[in-house]
């Protein structure tokens, strides 16, 4: 290491430096990811709300579907999201399975559902 010139020690420095940096920058993403709570109105990623485990078992893990039955949610837009939910929950569109699954949600739950399901990837994007 005494050997090493001066100008080759600066240059493994800014490299050291540099992958520290960009190492921090792929580790700190999922974090602000997972830290946001989706209504700060700034933020564009939405965090899973508790309710969304319930869609999943019909609708797919990431709000992709298994079963032709079944429609995608991910990547839809969120406002059609909303007023679906919203549908179902008034009874102006009837199917006996998400009946039973929006009657308890709230404006709150819908809204956040909604958002959450409309940032994952669709299934052909
Ligand atoms: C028991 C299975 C089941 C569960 C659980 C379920 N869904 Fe559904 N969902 C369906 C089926 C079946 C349809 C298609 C209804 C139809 O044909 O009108 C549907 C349709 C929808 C639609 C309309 C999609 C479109 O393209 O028009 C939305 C939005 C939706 N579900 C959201 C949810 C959300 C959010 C949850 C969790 C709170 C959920 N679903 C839980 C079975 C389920």
């Amino acid at each position: 290491m005494r050997t090493d010139g001066v100008g080759m020690k600066n240059s493994n420095r800014r490299l050291l430096i540099w992958l520290f940096l960009t190492s921090m920058a792929i580790f700190a993403a999922p974090q602000a990811l997972a830290m946001s709570d989706g209504t700060d109105g700034k933020s564009k990623e939405f965090a899973q709300p508790e309710t969304a485990s319930r869609c999943m078992s019909c609708h797919g893990p990431g709000g992709i579907s298994q079963n032709p039955e079944w429609p995608n949610l991910a990547g839809q837009k969120a406002p059609y999201l909303r007023s679906q939910l919203q549908a179902f929950r008034d009874g102006s569109r009837k199917n006996g399975m998400m009946q039973n699954v929006v009657n308890g949600l709230t404006d709150t739950d819908i809204s956040q559902l909604s958002h959450y399901f409309s940032q994952l990837p669709s299934a052909n994007p």
